[in-house]
């Protein structure tokens, strides 16, 4: 059986009408190619808007090299139940744990992989998480984002790749011209010498700048 990943969504999204914002959007895309093909992501707690979003957006993204994905409005225990998971079978990846993630923890004893939507400014929202009593393993003492956090796993579980052996940048600087540029307060996996974003992140985090401009 192929690596199972599975994201649930924690921010407070009461109103299922709330569509996800766009920076998540982007994650969660990005996520299904940092599985790669023969793993899939399954997306939890979302709002029914939320669902059908992503489900549009999925099946209009079919690349040979992305992992299979689904979308559902159940929080993780309803889908560990429905497949029949056990909870000493999901490792939560939590940035308090004692344990550093490695790759013999991808050799069958874990199910599922299991991350938290990030929440910025930094609060420990995995907690609600880690409250349910999954066994856990940390990536490293900086914090990820959420996708980043998925991709490290994967090189380490499914590639073999110790921790320490990927490299890294942390809290980069997004310089989009002269006068503008953001510090993102995350660790990214570096490619090429530039902080691996999701596509369509940087002009995101363009246009956001100037919407934050516009009073
Ligand atoms: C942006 S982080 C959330 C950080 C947030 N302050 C918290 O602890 O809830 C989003 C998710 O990525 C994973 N993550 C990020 N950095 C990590 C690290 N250094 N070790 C383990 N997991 C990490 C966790 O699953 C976390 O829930």
């Amino acid at each position: 059986m192929g690596f199972r990943y599975v994201v649930e969504h924690l921010e407070e999204d009461e109103e299922t009408s709330k569509a996800i914002p766009k920076w998540v959007e982007l994650e969660y895309m990005h996520m299904r190619s940092l599985a790669g093909p023969g793993a899939h992501v399954h997306f939890t707690h979302l709002s029914k808007s939320s669902c059908q979003t992503l489900t549009t957006l999925f099946s209009a993204d079919t690349g040979s090299r992305l992992a299979g994905a689904s979308v559902h409005s159940e929080p993780i225990l309803d889908l560990m139940q429905h497949l029949s998971i056990p909870m000493e079978k999901v490792c939560l990846l939590d940035p308090k744990a004692g344990k550093e993630i490695s790759p013999e923890d991808g050799d069958g004893r874990f199910e599922c992989f299991l991350f938290g939507v990030r929440d910025d400014p930094p609060r420990d929202r995995t907690s609600e998480l880690r409250v349910l009593g999954f066994p856990t393993r940390h990536l490293g003492p900086i914090q990820m984002t959420t996708d980043t956090a998925l991709g490290v796993a994967k090189l380490v579980v499914q590639d073999k790749i110790p921790l320490s052996e990927i490299p890294y940048i942390d809290h980069p600087t997004i310089v989009f011209n002269p006068k503008e540029s953001v510090e993102m307060p995350f660790r990214y996996i570096a490619e090429n010498g530039e902080p691996k974003l999701p596509p369509g992140m940087r002009e995101h985090l363009h246009e956001d700048l100037n919407k934050s401009f516009d009073f």
